[in-house]
């Protein structure tokens, strides 16, 4: 089951998961959107079905497991942004917006959904590079930080019970999130990427296909940069 999957990352991580043979639950709170990309992924033979889900709400979450049933894979990837705002500048409906969704949108999906799961099952949290740190998006930075801090805390308890909690943290990818950046902006974005560019969403699907497979068994509570290695250090100069 993959949140916020109709289109950009999500959407990538969906299809992946079912070319790796996994029946995908597909969900994202526009529901039009959502049942477009199942579509279109269903003609080319995968095995995808979708549904709509807020992941803020509670209840649609919880009713959304008790109709799917037993989960192996949820994958935390519904978030929001915003557009570049100085700490002095965001106003608390902003905060809580944001909030709701990257944070207490993971929290929840992933509690109702450990109820049905079991030994050996997987969830993984989409957070963000920014999560280290960054001007202009404190609202953002901090719920990211804080999905970070959710993945650790939860892959503490849940090792107990076979369940493996991880976060992958991407740079820049290319989707319509950056459509928040004006055009000189994002490409001053774009040039301090190691590559030069956004990467492609792909490349986010391909690591969350690795924590979700056998061979990431015993990987738990990490946190995995996909970012080109800009957050490793500075460039020369
Ligand atoms: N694009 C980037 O550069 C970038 C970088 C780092 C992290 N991320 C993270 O990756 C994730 C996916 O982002 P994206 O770039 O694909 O963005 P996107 O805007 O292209 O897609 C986000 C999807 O989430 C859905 N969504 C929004 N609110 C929702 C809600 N309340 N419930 C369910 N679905 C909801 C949207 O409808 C959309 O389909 C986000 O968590 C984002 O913070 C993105």
């Amino acid at each position: 089951m993959v949140t916020g999957a109709a289109r950009g990352i999500g959407r990538a991580i969906a299809e992946q998961l079912a070319h790796d043979g996994l029946q995908v639950v597909a969900t994202d709170i526009d529901a039009a959107a959502v049942a477009a990309t199942v579509d279109e992924c269903r003609t080319q033979g995968l095995d995808m079905s979708g549904e709509a889900l807020d992941v803020g709400s509670r209840a649609a979450a919880q009713a959304l497991f008790a109709r799917i049933g037993p989960v192996d894979v949820v994958v935390n990837n519904a978030g929001i942004a915003s557009p570049m705002l100085g700490f002095r500048d965001i106003d608390p409906a902003a905060w809580r917006r944001l909030f709701r969704v990257n944070l207490s949108g993971a929290f929840i999906v992933a509690q109702e959904a450990v109820r049905h799961m079991a030994s050996g099952a997987r969830i993984v949290n989409i957070a963000s590079r920014g999560y280290l740190g960054g001007a202009g998006a404190s609202h953002y930075v901090a719920s990211k930080a804080a999905v970070v801090g959710l993945t650790r805390a939860m892959a503490i308890e849940l090792r107990w019970s076979g369940i493996t909690v991880n976060a992958v943290a991407p740079g820049m990818v290319d989707t319509r999130m950056l459509d928040d950046f004006t055009v000189p902006m994002r490409r001053s974005l774009e040039n301090r990427e190691p590559s030069g560019a956004a990467a492609h969403p792909q490349t986010i699907a391909d690591a969350v296909a690795f924590l979700c497979s056998g061979q990431a068994a015993q990987i738990n509570g990490q946190v995995l940069l996909v970012d080109g290695g800009k957050s490793v250090g500075m460039p020369p100069l």
